[in-house]
Formats: structure tokens, C-alpha cells, sequence
């Protein structure tokens, strides 16, 4: 979800002239921080949602749905734990798409400090942001508001600053300097745990454990910390649009404030904050190289009158390198005459160019490239 869309931008099927709105906003260079800040009441119309969008689900309230949570402690060291944690790992992305980590062995000191360095870069002064609020593709550091803001339906209630941390991170006086170091320290934590991850996913596939690293699964990671600042209307818009990720898998660090959900059963659950947690979510090159059998799921953003709300999102993808050349399809070992291949070979780049320019519209990007 990094890079910002060439498209030409669009008013129509809309009443107002909507460019020069959106325009106007992203001139401002001030996101919707800005907004806040100005002390607005109201949002901007571009902000609001089809109503159908934002609806929330039955106030059910009650645990219809047990969240799955794995535990990755002595994953390396004791064989039971492992075939445990792998058995969880299979089940939870089969069905869910989404699980929480604990024990998966990132400081919870690393984690808290991540989340503050995001506050304080968005605390600094307004005239210092501006001058890295940039939409461009070939930078390793930028600071936008909406990556899809010129081709998607409403505007998200959101601000971003995304890192290309691997494989060639930036040079640290590239990075803002109030969350360089941890910006440098959690990346490195992140990498580790995907080395991890990609191990158990592996193996839950039942391939060796270091079949999706031997595939450069694991090579590429991008950081985008999203600010979420608090909304006067939350239930006008929304803090991301439903959507599913482009990447290999996510991991997730969220604060406390919640708002994410996933669409689980025709239904948004909660994915719970949980002090110490990483939230994993498998993403539509995972569904495609394991031909359907683990999940890229749905997910989107409620806001919130508290706030802000901050989160990490650690992407893992190759389409960082966008001249790669290497095809991924479903991976051979897992086919067979019961199970024929859904998806025809493409380059990460090829997906990649696709999921940019349709946007967070609600449909799956990878219908497009399914046999
Ligand atoms: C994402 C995403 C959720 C969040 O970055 O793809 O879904 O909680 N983020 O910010
Ligand atoms: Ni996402």
C-alpha cells in the first residue's frame, strides 16, 4: 500500500467538483491531522463513505468468534510446541486469514517505542512534515495522506509515512530523524519474526521449512506507520476501506484505541488489541503461490472520537523491486490432478502495477490473474 497512483483523477458520478477538493487537501500537505488540528467539526465531504460502507455490524457483543491467538513460545527449541504452533498457523490461515502472535520474540519495549516514535513524528510541527509530504514512487521515505486518494471513492480517515526498510534500506538521515533508531531496530525485530513466520507457514503447508524464504518471500519489507487521527463523524468515514493486502503477509502492530476488523463469515469481527500482540495477516500473493488454501481476507478501519490511533504495518513483499523478473504461481509441490492451478504465473510487479490502480474498491485483485 506504498506508492502513490499516476491515474488521472476523476469527479465524475459525484455532485461537487471533487478534484479540486481533493486537490485542495493534498496541497495542503497537513493530512487530515491538518484537519484536526484546524479544529474542524465537520469532515470535507470527500472524506464520506457510501453509507453501506460504514455500516457496522449487529451489536452482537458477545465472543460468536474466538479470535485466533498463537502462542510462537519455544517454537526452535521444543518439536511439540512447534507442530503445535504450525497445526494453529495451518488452521487460522485456512479460515481466518488472521491471527495474533505472542511470544514471538520482539521486545514489548521495541514495540512501545515504535508506536511513540510514530506520535512524535506526528507531533512535530506542521511546517517540518510538509516538507516530506511527497507522492513519489522512486523514494525510499515518504509521508502522504491516501496512497489511492485520486482514484478511490471516499478518502480515508488516515495519514502514513511508509519506510522501504529490505533489501536496501535507506540511508538513517533519509529517515525522519524522531523514529530513525527505532524505525532501524523494529525493522530489523520485523525481519527476523518474518524469517520465523515464513518457516511455520511452510511448514503448515506441509513443504520444507525453508521452501517460501528459498522463494523471496521473506527479502523484502515495507514499514507504512499509519495515523489515525481522532474523527468528529466516525460514522461518515472510515479509517481504511475494506480491502485485502498485496503482499506475502502483514505483520501488524496496533495500538490500544481498536477499530481494525476482518470480514469473517460475512461478518466484521474485531481483531482485538492486545498489549505485546502482533496481528499476521496473509496476503493475495500468499493465496495465490498456495493456490487458495491459506486466505487473503478482508479487513478495514473503523474510527474512532478517541484517538489518535497508530499503527505499523510491516509489508512483505518483493514488489519492492519492481524490476524483478522472477514468476510466482502456485507453488508446484502443492499441485495435483484434484488440485489444478487457479492462478496463471505473474511477476510481482505485474500484480503490484494491478492493485495500485484499482484502489481499496472492495474487490480482490487477484480475480484478475485467476485461470
Ligand atoms: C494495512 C492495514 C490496518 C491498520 O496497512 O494494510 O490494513 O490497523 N492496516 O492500520
Ligand atoms: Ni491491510
Amino acid at each position: 500500500m506504498a506508492s502513490s497512483t499516476g491515474e488521472v483523477p476523476t469527479s465524475a458520478g459525484f455532485d461537487y467538483d471533487r478534484l479540486s477538493e481533493l486537490k485542495a487537501f493534498d496541497e495542503s500537505k497537513t493530512g487530515v491531522k491538518g484537519l484536526v488540528d484546524a479544529g474542524i467539526v465537520e469532515i470535507p465531504r470527500i472524506f464520506i463513505e457510501p453509507p453501506e460502507n460504514t455500516m457496522k455490524p449487529a451489536e452482537n457483543g458477545d465472543t460468536q468468534f474466538i479470535f485466533p491467538i498463537i502462542d510462537l513460545r519455544e517454537i526452535d527449541g521444543d518439536p511439540i510446541r512447534r507442530k503445535q504452533a504450525v497445526d494453529e498457523v495451518r488452521k487460522a490461515s485456512e479460515t481466518w486469514g488472521f491471527f495474533e502472535v505472542i511470544n514471538h520474540g520482539v521486545p514489548a519495549s521495541t514495540l512501545e517505542e515504535m508506536l511513540e516514535g510514530v506520535r512524535r513524528f506526528y507531533d512535530q510541527d506542521p511546517e517540518v512534515k510538509k516538507k516530506m509530504y511527497i507522492r513519489d514512487k522512486t523514494r525510499k521515505v515518504i509521508h502522504y495522506s491516501n496512497f489511492d486518494l485520486y482514484s478511490s471513492r471516499a478518502a480515508n480517515w488516515r495519514d502514513s509515512i511508509f519506510c522501504l526498510m529490505a533489501p536496501d534500506p535507506p540511508q538513517p538521515q533519509e529517515l525522519p530523524h524522531v523514529l530513525r533508531d527505532i524505525l532501524m531496530e523494529y525493522s530489523k525485530q520485523t525481519m527476523k519474526l518474518g524469517f520465523s513466520l515464513f518457516g511455520l507457514l511452510s511448514e503448515a503447508l506441509g513443504l520444507s521449512p525453508n521452501h517460501l524464504k528459498d522463494m523471496e518471500c521473506a527479502e523484502g519489507l515495507g514499514l507504512t506507520c499509519h495515523y489515525y487521527p481522532p474523527c468528529p463523524q466516525p460514522e461518515l468515514t472510515l479509517g481504511t476501506s475494506k480491502h485485502a493486502d498485496g503482499n506475502f503477509i502483514t505483520v501488524l502492530l496496533q495500538d490500544q484505541i481498536g477499530g481494525l476488523q476482518v470480514l469473517h463469515k460475512d461478518q466484521w469481527v474485531d481483531v482485538p488489541p492486545m498489549p505485546g500482540a502482533l496481528v499476521i495477516n496473509i496476503g493475495d500473493l500468499l493465496q495465490l503461490i498456495s493456490n487458495d488454501r491459506f486466505k487473503s481476507v478482508e479487513h478495514r478501519v473503523l474510527v474512532n472520537r478517541r484517538g489518535p490511533r497508530v499503527s505499523v504495518a510491516g509489508s512483505f513483499s518483493t514488489g519492492f523491486f519492481p524490476s524483478s523478473p522472477r514468476l510466482y504461481g502456485p507453488i508446484k509441490e502443492l499441485l495435483s490432478e484434484e488440485n489444478t492451478p487457479k492462478y496463471r504465473e505473474i511477476t510481482v510487479r505485474e500484480y503490484s502495477a494491478h492493485f495500485i490502480a484499482k484502489g481499496l474498491d472492495g474487490t480482490s485483485a487477484l480475480l484478475h490473474f485467476r485461470l
